[in-house]
């Protein structure tokens, strides 16, 4: 079978990778791609917006399946598309993406179906918002209803930050019409986790749990970024609170969408801040995380492709997943600057050095090709990834391994995966 993949990140790279090793896929396609990933697939230079464009590709080259990796196809309805025209594609179409691309849906689906989330109020009016947070007190979370690269969230600790960010949102409109609604929310305390499942809107197959590390700088310092560093499983995320999970947050809000006429096909990832053993919901994605899913995938011993297929066919309630036992961890590696703006064109060393390591593989996201020369090209430019059989036997391997990598101006986080070390 023949497969495009939307996306040139670590999660797309994660995405190729486990199809190359599939048994029913011939040739992968990814548009972009990046430099990891021209190594197992065709890049294709199509615009990952145009859809139209993206169809006759699909049409002229009879791929069989679409898997869209982030977020932005996604909220501007290419499922919708490619469904209309009878062509098999993972992922939710515009109505149902509407759990990621605003906030202001995805707090109010959980508060009529009673799914555990913050409290919060929704405002157009700059006043009302400010009144209301008077009121509230602080801490308090401030977010922009729409998608704003994970830049839309503000916990503010005084009057003046909430002002600030208000301003920002609602009359700067640093994020465009993202900025119409902001949600006003009560902030959660706890730690949080990643849980993603896959959906065909009837059956649920869980994921392995897993823990993003959002902030540049190690003890979760300086700025929110896309991910620094990923592990799973994620130790405060046990059996019994797994079953939690499934039960009173994923299999409710999958049923919800449904009892909303909508029909949730895809990946479904939570955001969850759990408090004593209790998870609350702090965000929903409609796709795979970066870099969670390079951990992640690391673990999945089922065909990926099998699992795609089944998604779209809607017969997932005939697959049985398998994973690893050995946990896995992701330590990313990005330019100078970010998440602000970021140097490009340093020539990178030592992957193959890197990659020849036991247990290793390292998935790139901002690389590009320059007359031969493997160079950055982006914030995030790789997601050095290792499994062991102890989350210490694999945050070791993976720091081995980012040793041996070099480019000029690279920076990463030292302390991935300590929080679940300390915790074993
Ligand atoms: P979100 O995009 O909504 O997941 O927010 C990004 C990050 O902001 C989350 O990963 C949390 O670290 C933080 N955050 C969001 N909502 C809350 C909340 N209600 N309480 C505390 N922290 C929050
Ligand atoms: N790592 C968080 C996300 O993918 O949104």
């Amino acid at each position: 079978m023949k497969v495009l993949v939307i996306g040139g990140g670590g999660r797309e790279h994660a995405i190729v990778w486990k199809l190359s090793q599939s048994r029913h896929v011939d040739k992968i396609y990814c548009c972009p791609g990046n430099a990891g990933i021209s190594e197992l697939a065709e890049c294709i230079d199509v615009n990952q917006n145009d859809f139209n464009a993206l169809l006759d590709f699909v049409k002229y080259e009879w791929i069989d399946l679409t898997i869209v990796g982030p977020e932005d196809p996604l909220s501007k309805g290419i499922v919708d598309l490619f469904a209309k025209e009878g062509r098999k594609i993972v992922g939710p179409d515009q109505a149902a993406a509407q759990l990621e691309s605003s906030k202001v849906f995805c707090k109010d689906l959980l508060k009529k179906y009673g799914i555990p989330s913050a409290e919060y109020k929704v405002f157009t009016s700059y006043i009302h918002a400010e009144d209301y947070i008077k009121i509230k007190g602080f801490p308090i979370v401030i977010k922009a209803d729409g998608l704003a690269a994970g830049k839309g969230v503000f916990i503010a600790s005084t009057l003046d930050e909430a002002r600030d960010a208000l301003k920002i949102i609602m009359k700067e409109k640093a994020f465009g019409d993202a900025g119409n609604r902001v949600v006003v929310e009560e902030c959660l305390a706890g730690e949080e986790a990643s849980y993603m499942v896959f959906t065909d809107g009837k059956t649920i197959l869980p994921m392995v749990s897993s823990q993003d590390h959002k902030r540049i700088f190690d003890d979760d310092k300086g700025l929110n970024t896309g991910g620094m560093g990923a592990y799973s499983p994620a130790p405060v995320v046990t059996d019994g609170l797994e079953n939690v999970i499934r039960e009173r947050i994923m299999t409710p809000t999958v049923n919800a969408l449904k009892a909303e006429g909508m029909k949730y096909k895809g990946i479904l990832y939570a955001g969850l801040m759990i408090d004593q053993g209790r998870p609350k919901v702090l965000e929903f994605n409609c796709r795979l995380g970066d870099p969670e899913t390079q951990p992640v995938l690391s673990r999945l011993e089922t065909d990926f492709m099998e699992i795609a297929m089944a998604i779209a066919e809607e017969r997932l309630h005939e697959i049985s997943i398998s994973w690893k036992k050995d946990p896995a961890v992701c330590v990313v590696m990005s330019s100078e600057g970010y998440p602000g703006t970021y140097r490009k064109g340093d020539t990178i060393t030592g992957i193959k050095q890197a990659n020849d390591l036991e247990g290793t593989y390292v998935f790139h996201a901002g690389t590009a090709y320059k007359e031969e020369r493997l160079v950055t090209s982006g914030g995030r430019v790789l997601g050095v990834t290792a499994t062991g059989i102890t989350i210490a036997d694999a945050q070791k391997k993976a720091y081995e391994a980012v040793d041996k990598i070099h480019f000029k101006g690279m920076h990463y986080r030292k302390d991935i995966a300590d929080r679940a070390v300390k915790s074993r």
